[in-house]
């Protein structure tokens, strides 16, 4: 199979698998003990904790580790919403389920900010959203179409407005470089399988010196920040993936993963009428490619393209099997038939130039071959499969 479904999630690095698996078979014990093998298991913590630390600048002081990144983004806008003594949340059009939910449920009113066609934040709307709001939570790189907000901007704009500021960097995080010093935001989320580290770990940054409320009241791990018994290996995997990402990233990984993309895109819209590129080209992941596919369904392709070989989305991995068109393409004003005519591929660096090349072979074919069964003419066909 060629996996161009990265956003939705990674594969296990080899390096991250050996780090987790002596921690499944015989590191089991509690990290808050206070016999040897509980000091190893502490120590272990301790060394992801810089790992983490290290991928987005941070001190290790300032990270905690969750159970991954729906439970971080959750924390954060708990935090604030206490931190705020309540009132009202600003988010973006675009977040992820995670920020929508959860802000919903506060039920103390979330302000929408708009984005333009590109998919990139208004910073006009977003400061008039601002004016008498609790706090703000935006994402720095949209999980669907890969377009990269303007955090820095919005988060210098909140804090001379004395908000708290969170920032879910769940996909941007060992794709792009982070720096939370130079970003300037009180927390910011990430998650372990989003980089090649295991599914069910996170952690969230949280700025030295924040007043903090947790989530998760109990034994009073990770220095009251987030009871519940730490997840060792998962813990460890995400240190060793981070630490792998950091290093993808210094190398200069984040070019060969748009050279690919690139590759691909430019394939796919060298060679096919009626495709749409979505989102901001010049501002996005340099892993992401979100395509518009005029006249063909979403759900027809991907079980075409499933069938040669080919995993892809349609919209995020959360919203498959949905018939409702992405929140995220309709705020970026995309017209209904459309957005359910759109693709989401997201390569890793496990991918190579020739899985582009191929994938784009199976694209062409597979969209040629739903539009000769329309026979030219226009909207969403269905596709019966042979
Ligand atoms: C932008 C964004 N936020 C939050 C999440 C949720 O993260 P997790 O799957 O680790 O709970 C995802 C995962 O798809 C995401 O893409």
């Amino acid at each position: 199979m060629i996996d161009l479904d990265a956003n939705a999630t990674t594969a296990l690095l080899p390096e991250v698998v050996d780090a987790m698996l002596p921690w499944l078979r015989e590191g089991h014990a509690n990290p808050s003990g206070a016999h040897r093998e509980a000091k190893r298991a502490r120590a272990a913590i301790d060394r992801a904790r810089e790992q983490v630390a290290a991928l987005i600048g941070a001190d290790a002081s300032e990270i905690v580790f969750t159970g991954g990144g729906t439970e971080s983004v959750n924390t954060a806008l708990h935090s604030m919403d206490w931190l705020a003594g309540g009132g009202r949340a600003v988010v973006s059009a675009i977040e992820h389920s995670a920020v929508l939910r959860c802000t919903e449920a506060m039920a103390r009113g979330v302000s929408l900010a708009p984005v333009n066609a590109d998919g990139v934040l208004e910073m006009d709307a977003i400061a008039e959203h601002l004016k008498g709001a609790a706090f703000v939570s935006v994402m720095m790189a949209n999980n669907e179409t890969g377009v990269i907000q303007p955090v820095s901007k919005i988060f210098q704009m909140a804090k001379a407005m004395g908000l708290p500021t969170h920032s879910d960097a769940i996909q941007a995080a060992g794709k792009v470089a982070i720096d939370v010093k130079a970003l300037g935001g009180d927390m910011l989320s990430i998650s372990a399988h989003k980089f090649h580290g295991p599914k069910g770990v996170g952690a969230l940054y949280v700025r030295s010196g924040l007043a903090f409320e947790p989530l998760l009241r109990g034994g009073g791990q990770e220095s009251g920040r987030r009871s519940g018994t730490e997840n060792t290996a998962g813990i460890v995997g995400m240190g060793v993936a981070a630490e792998l990402a950091a290093k993808h990233l210094i190398e200069g990984g984040a070019a060969s993963v748009a050279a690919m993309r690139d590759a691909f895109e430019a394939k796919v819209l060298g060679e096919l009428a009626g495709v749409t590129l979505n989102g901001d080209p010049a501002r996005r992941l340099p892993n992401t490619s979100h395509l518009s596919f005029a006249g063909c369904e979403a759900a027809g392709l991907l079980i075409l393209l499933d069938e040669k070989n080919v995993a892809c989305s349609a919209g995020s991995a959360c919203m498959t099997g949905s018939q409702r068109p992405s929140h995220v393409q309709l705020a970026m004003g995309i017209p209904e038939v459309r957005a359910k005519s759109s693709l989401r591929f997201s390569f890793s660096r496990l991918n190579t130039m020739n899985d582009a090349l191929n994938a784009a072979d199976a694209v062409i074919a597979v969209v040629g071959r739903l539009r000769r069964v329309q026979g030219g003419g226009v909207g969403p066909v269905t596709v019966y499969s042979p």
